[in-house]
C-alpha cells in the first residue's frame, strides 16, 4: 500500500505537463506517475506532424485557429473551450520549450510551420516528422531532474477506488461518487495493490487497438474511459472516433500501423485512387487538405468502388532532399518495406486513430467523480466537437494539464487520504487455463468494430454489433471473475466497455454530423447534442 498526494496515471504528455507542474509548485509533496508499459510507450511518442498553435502574428490570429476548429468540430465544440485552448496554447508551447523540446526553425531563426487538413494557415510547430518523439524526451528528461516525482513503470491501474469498494451502493445517480485512489496490478510482482491518493489524475491516452488496424501503439486500450465507466462516471461523445486517413497499408497487418503524416498532404503530397486520377477533388473544394472525416470518407467511397484494400500518395514530384529534411523517418521507413517515395507512390488506407469523446470533464479538468481529473486524449473537454482538427490534441492535452494542475493546487489543502479502504479481493481466482481465449476475443472485438463500426454506419451494423459485443462482454466477465488478473484480461475487458460505448453512443446519434457518417440518417440534425452515457 502507498499513499501520494498526487497520483497520476500515463506518462504521456498529459501525465507528465501536469506531474511536473505539480511538483515544481510543491517540492514537500510527493507525485506518483505510474504507467503499464515503458516510460515512453505512449501515443504521445507517435505523434508526427506537430503542435498546432498561433505562433505567427503577422500571418495568423487566434480568431482563425478558432474559427478552423470549430468547422471541423462541425457544430458541436464547445466554444468557450475552444478559446481557452487557441489562447492560453502559446503560453504552454513555450514551456515545454523551457524544458528542452526543440522546433524546426528556418535559417532565420524563426520556426518552421507546417500546415495539415482544416487550417487555413501554416501554423504548425514540428520536429521533422517525429515530433511527439522529442516532446516525449523532453519531457522525461524533465521529470528525471524533479526530485519529487516518483515514476513506477509497468503498473497496471486496474480501477478507481470509491465509496462502491467501501461496501456503498453508487449508481450513476449517486451524487458526490469520490476516488480515494486505485488498484493496481503490479507486472512485475504479479501483486495487486492499493495506492490511496488524495488527487488523481487520468491521462491514460486513446483506445485505437479497439479496432483491427490502428496508428496507436498497442497501451491504447481505453482504460481510463472503461474505469470511469465502471465507476458510474461520466463519459460522452464515444462515437466520434477520427480514422486518420493515411496510415501506411502494408498487406496482413492487423495492429499498430505506420503513420503517414498529413504534413505531407500539407507539403503537396497528392491522393490517387487505383487509376491514378487525383480524386479529392470531387470531394471538396479543400481537395487534399480537406479536414479529416471528409478525406477519410472519400478514400473509403474510392476504395470500395474499386475493391481494393487502399489507394496511392503520391509524392514523387518531391525531390529527395525536401521529403528528407521534413519527413526523414517516413522515408527511411518507406525504403525499409521497398517503397522509394521519390519513384513509387505510397499505399495508404484509413486507420482508427484518436478518440474525441471520452471521460467528460468540465474546463478545470474535473470529471464528474469528485478529486478525479482527466486530460488528454482520454477526456472529452469540448475542445474538438464532432471531429478533431489536426494537431491540436497535444496542445489540448498541454493546456488542460495546466488548468488540472492549477484547480488541483487550489483544493489539496483541504483533502484527506481515506485511510478505511479495503484491499483487493482476489478469493476464489484461479490461474486461467487459455490464454488463446483472450487473445481470440480480442480479435473478434476488433473485427466487429471494423466492420460494423468504422467510417460508414448503420442501424443495421450497430445493431449487429451491440449483439456480438453482448456476447463478448458475457464470455469475459465469466473470465474475469474466475481467473486471476492479466494485462491482457483487463484491457480486453477495457476494450469491450469502450466498444460498447461507441456502439451505444453512435447507436443514439439519430445524424450524420463530422467522424459520425450513418447512412440511415444522411443528415445533421437540428438538434445540437453532446451524447452522455
Ligand atoms: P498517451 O501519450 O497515449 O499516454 C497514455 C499513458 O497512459 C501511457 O503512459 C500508458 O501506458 C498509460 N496508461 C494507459 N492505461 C493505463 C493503465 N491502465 N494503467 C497504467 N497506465 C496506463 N496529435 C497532435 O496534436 N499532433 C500530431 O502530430 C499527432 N500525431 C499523431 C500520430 C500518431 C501515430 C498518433 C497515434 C497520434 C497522434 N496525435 C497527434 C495524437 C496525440 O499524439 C495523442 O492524442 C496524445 O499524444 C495523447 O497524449 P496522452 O498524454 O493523452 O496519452
Ligand atoms: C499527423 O501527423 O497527420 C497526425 C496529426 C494529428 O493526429 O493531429
Amino acid at each position: 500500500m502507498q499513499r501520494t498526494d498526487f497520483l497520476v496515471i500515463g506518462s504521456g504528455i498529459a501525465g507528465l505537463t501536469y506531474a511536473l507542474k505539480m511538483a515544481n509548485r510543491f517540492p514537500e509533496r510527493k507525485v506518483l506517475v505510474m504507467t503499464k508499459a515503458l516510460d515512453d510507450e505512449t501515443n504521445t511518442k507517435y505523434a508526427q506532424g506537430g503542435i498546432a498553435v498561433v505562433n505567427d502574428m503577422e500571418n495568423d490570429s487566434y480568431a482563425k485557429h478558432i474559427e478552423d476548429t470549430l468547422i471541423a468540430g462541425d457544430g458541436i465544440c464547445n466554444e468557450k473551450v475552444v478559446e481557452i485552448v487557441v489562447k492560453e496554447g502559446p503560453e504552454r508551447v513555450q514551456e515545454i520549450i523551457d524544458w528542452g523540446a526543440q522546433f524546426d526553425k528556418e535559417e532565420d531563426g524563426d520556426y518552421k510551420r507546417g500546415k495539415e487538413g482544416g487550417h487555413s494557415e501554416f501554423r504548425i510547430l514540428h520536429h521533422k516528422d517525429v515530433t511527439g518523439k522529442e516532446m516525449e524526451r523532453a519531457l522525461l528528461e524533465a521529470v528525471d531532474r524533479q526530485p519529487n516525482i516518483e515514476f513506477v513503470h509497468h503498473c497496471f491501474v486496474i480501477d478507481i477506488i470509491t465509496q462502491h469498494h467501501m461496501g456503498f451502493l453508487v449508481t450513476k445517480a449517486t451524487p458526490d461518487i469520490e476516488c480515494y485512489g486505485v488498484y493496481v496490478l503490479n507486472l512485475e510482482t504479479n501483486r495487486i495493490e492499493k495506492i490511496i491518493s488524495k488527487i488523481t489524475v487520468l491521462a491514460t491516452g486513446g483506445n485505437g487497438q479497439v479496432y483491427r488496424t490502428t496508428t496507436n501503439p498497442s497501451i491504447a486500450t481505453g482504460d481510463g474511459v472503461a474505469m470511469v465507466y465502471r465507476a458510474k462516471g461520466k463519459i460522452e461523445n464515444m462515437e466520434f472516433i477520427q480514422f486518420h486517413p493515411t496510415a501506411l497499408y502494408e498487406p496482413g497487418l492487423r495492429g499498430h500501423a505506420f503513420l503517414i503524416t498529413e504534413a505531407v498532404r500539407g507539403d503537396g503530397g497528392i491522393l490517387r485512387n487505383m487509376k491514378g486520377e487525383a480524386f479529392m477533388e470531387r470531394y471538396d473544394p479543400r481537395k487534399d487538405l480537406a479536414p479529416r472525416d471528409i478525406v477519410a470518407r472519400a478514400i473509403d467511397s474510392e476504395m470500395k468502388k474499386t475493391g481494393t484494400e487502399h489507394v496511392w500518395l503520391d509524392c514523387r514530384h518531391f525531390s529527395k532532399e525536401k521529403f528528407t529534411e521534413h519527413f526523414p523517418n517516413i522515408y527511411e521507413k518507406c525504403l525499409s518495406i521497398g517503397i522509394d517515395i521519390t519513384k513509387t507512390m505510397i499505399p495508404v488506407a484509413p486507420a482508427a486513430h484518436y478518440s474525441c469523446g471520452g471521460i467528460k470533464t468540465d474546463e478545470w479538468g474535473r470529471s464528474s467523480v469528485k478529486h478525479l481529473y482527466a486530460c488528454g486524449e482520454c477526456a472529452s473537454t469540448g475542445l474538438h466537437g464532432a471531429n478533431r482538427l489536426a494537431s491540436n490534441s497535444l496542445l489540448e492535452a498541454m493546456v488542460f494539464a495546466h488548468r488540472c494542475f492549477l484547480d488541483g493546487a487550489e483544493i489539496i489543502k483541504d483533502i484527506a487520504f481515506n485511510d478505511s479502504l479495503p484491499d483487493w479481493n482476489a478469493e476464489g481466482t484461479t490461474e486461467p487455463r487459455e490464454m488463446i481465449l483472450i487473445t481470440q476475443s480480442l480479435k473478434e472485438l476488433q473485427l466487429v468494430m471494423s466492420d460494423y463500426v468504422g467510417i460508414v454506419r448503420n442501424d443495421t451494423r450497430l445493431q449487429r454489433a451491440m449483439r456480438r459485443l453482448d456476447l463478448l462482454w458475457e464470455e469475459t466477465e465469466q473470465l474475469y471473475q474466475s481467473s486471476s488478473l492479466s494485462p491482457q484480461l483487463l484491457e480486453l475487458r477495457n476494450m469491450i466497455t469502450v466498444g460498447y460505448l461507441i456502439v451505444k453512443g453512435a447507436s443514439f446519434r439519430k445524424e450524420s454530423r463530422g467522424l459520425h457518417f450513418n447512412t440511415d440518417y444522411p443528415e445533421k440534425s437540428v438538434l445540437v447534442q453532446n451524447i452522455v452515457l
